[in-house]
């Protein structure tokens, strides 16, 4: 599959349409009745918690607490997908301005922002559609899509070079991050009867492991009962460790066909489960499906930071969890070839994953 080098249509800037006071939403963002989020199925949207996991609690001199904290975990990858964790090492103080000064990003003209205008090859930039799919619904979003790792694709250039301590600090919370997502996966590899650094290794070590963020900007929306800010996917990658907005929620995530919506515990992040470790783990852990909801108050911004393989990584079930009892259940691929499904088709629920069951 090869992507084209410019959109199939031209791009709407959500933003550009919320500031000109419509009262009605265009066509192209009102979603087919089953998909909207308050249909007949409100009474069944609810609030809820995902596990909270206290990570400083793996530094205990208590190994009875050590061990609870990746029992903790491991219920989490296997029984949500997602979880938040707390006491996590990033300094509150980076989180919070490195979320104002994309906020601040999105404020700039519309001709500054321009610049970074995004193409479908590489999608980093500007960009307000993910898919191809001319006549497609569209997501009731914006965003900014750049590279951390590997360094050969790192390119601060393309980073925006406004507001002005914009580079240094999304260069400073990505290294953050990438530590934090580190220390995340040798967790989920301890807890699946790996060595530590067997996720690590596989995503392509300190060379190859890929690293991206997308900072989301939902707008206001006039008539959000009509529209998504994000359709139902689910991660393409490894982990995601999201940063959402303090003022309002939004994400909701696919459980037991209910929309649940998460409440965001200051300071903390949302991880969840990327395909990627759907297939390594041979579904012993399952990337969960997630949506974003809008409303007509408040804009709301997200930073979703992707801890992904490499590029050329090919990923596949770890041979350890692979038996006769439990044959592998998907086919070998390269993270390159998994993830343009997705930058072709748009977000569509989990009907990537599920196709790609190794035939028996
Ligand atoms: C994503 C995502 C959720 C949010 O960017 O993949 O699911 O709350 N974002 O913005
Ligand atoms: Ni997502």
């Amino acid at each position: 599959m090869s992507l084209l080098q410019s959109w199939p249509e031209p791009i709407i800037r959500v933003q550009s349409l919320s500031e000109s006071g419509i009262r009605k939403i265009p066509d192209r963002f009102v979603k087919p009745l089953s998909d909207r989020p308050y249909n007949f199925t409100d009474t069944r949207t609810s609030s809820v918690n995902v596990p909270l996991i206290d990570l400083e609690n793996l530094n205990s001199s208590n190994e009875f607490v050590r061990k609870e904290t990746l029992d903790l975990v491991s219920h989490a990858c296997r029984e949500w997908g997602f979880f938040q964790v707390a006491n996590h090492g990033v300094s509150h103080e980076l989180m919070e301005k490195t979320r104002a000064i994309w906020r601040e990003f999105f404020q700039l003209p519309f001709e500054e922002k321009q610049k970074f205008a995004n193409s479908p090859v590489t999608y980093e930039g500007y960009g307000s559609r993910i898919g191809m799919e001319v006549g497609a619904k569209l997501d009731w979003c914006d965003y900014f899509f750049l590279h951390y790792l590997p360094e050969a694709l790192k390119d601060e250039k393309k980073w925006p070079c406004l507001p002005v301590s914009c580079r240094k600090l999304v260069a400073e919370y990505g290294q953050e991050l990438v530590k934090l997502s580190r220390r995340l996966t040798k967790i989920l590899s301890i807890n699946l009867g790996l060595n530590e650094d067997y996720i690590h290794k596989s995503f392509g070590g300190d060379c190859e492991t890929s690293a991206c963020l997308r900072a989301n900007f939902y707008p206001k929306c006039p008539e959000p009962d009509l529209t998504l800010g994000l359709s139902p996917h689910s991660d393409p990658g490894g982990i995601t460790l999201l940063l959402p907005d303090t003022d309002i929620a939004g994400l909701q995530i696919r459980r037991d066909n209910n929309w649940l919506t998460v409440k965001p515990i200051p300071n903390a992040f949302i991880v969840n489960v990327g395909d990627q470790i759907q297939v390594l783990s041979n579904a012993i852990y399952k990337s969960v499906e997630h949506r974003v909801i809008v409303n007509s108050n408040k804009e709301r911004v997200s930073l979703a930071f992707f801890y992904n393989p490499g590029g050329h990584t090919l990923i596949k079930p770890a041979d350890e969890l692979v038996t006769n009892d439990c044959p592998a259940l998907y086919s070998p691929m390269t993270f390159n070839e998994y993830r343009s499904f997705i930058r072709i088709k748009g977000p569509c629920g989990k009907s990537q994953i599920e196709s790609l069951k190794s035939p028996r």
